[in-house]
């Protein structure tokens, strides 16, 4: 249970995460990061490759323990997880790894596989299938989950526009429906912009928190001047770093 209460979907403060180096060294990863999430907010994770996004995912999921801080979910809840790579049980077909999932009804099984194309490759295995297929299998296993926390790093990258819309669309109609409270990393301000009802920046290295936006509502109205003008906020973020 939270301690901010149950209309909390995740609280995040992180005082350190550190890795071993090569050479047995100590090395800060993620410094000061803490943010809360109302149940059902999505929420999406900016910043350069290597300021910490996968490590405060993995941090969120609990497969990794070993840092200073505290992570905070309602308990019971059911987590769907879209990782930067597939990671498919390569022994089970396509529609095994959606039924272990939880998409165990046919219905279900139909419905996701119809919505992300798979028709098709359910009785695949994941060596048959090219990386954006099984993309869309990962993105499909962690809607089966019917997930009330659902966290994805990078999971439309590589995919083409026209499914990556519809992915999108999916997203949208499943947060709404569900409220799973979403924590997803992209490096497009735009999916940032359409999708988030926040967006937080991450930073440096150590990677710590430089920005932390709400979205304006309606969404549409404002998508093109506020992108203007979040990108503008990123970029002025981002230049004093570039004379370091
Ligand atoms: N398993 C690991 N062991 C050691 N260092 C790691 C490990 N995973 C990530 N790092 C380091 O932690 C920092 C943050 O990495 P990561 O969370 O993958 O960033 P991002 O996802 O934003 O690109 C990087 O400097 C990276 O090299
Ligand atoms: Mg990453």
């Amino acid at each position: 249970m939270s301690p901010a209460g149950d209309r909390v979907g995740l609280e995040v403060a992180i005082a350190k995460k550190a890795y071993l180096g090569a050479s047995g060294e100590s090395r800060a990863a993620l410094r000061d990061v803490a943010f809360a999430l109302k149940r059902g907010e999505v929420c999406a994770l900016l910043g350069p490759s290597g300021s910490g996004k996968t490590t405060l995912l993995r941090i969120v999921a609990g497969l990794d323990r070993d840092f200073e801080g505290g992570v905070w979910l309602p308990s019971p809840h059911r987590l769907g997880m879209v990782f930067q790579e597939p990671r498919l049980l390569p022994w089970r077909t396509v529609a095994e790894n959606l039924r272990l999932a939880g998409a165990s009804e046919p219905k279900s099984l139909a419905e996701i596989a119809a919505v992300l194309g798979l028709a098709l490759h359910l009785d695949h295995f994941p060596g048959e299938l090219s990386l954006g297929l099984a993309r869309r299998v990962a993105i499909a296993r962690a809607f089966a989950v019917k997930p009330d926390l659902l966290l994805l790093d990078e999971p439309f990258v590589s995919l083409d526009a026209a499914l990556a819309l519809r992915l999108r669309g999916e997203l949208q109609a499943l947060v709404e429906t569900h409220k799973a409270t979403t924590l997803i990393v992209t490096h497009d301000v735009e999916e940032a912009i359409s999708l988030a009802d926040r967006i937080i920046v991450l930073a440096g290295a150590p990677g710590s928190l430089i920005a932390d936006l709400a979205i304006e509502t309606p969404r549409l109205a404002m998508t093109s001047r506020q992108a203007a003008a979040i990108k503008a906020e990123l970029a002025a973020l981002a230049a004093p770093r570039a004379d370091r």
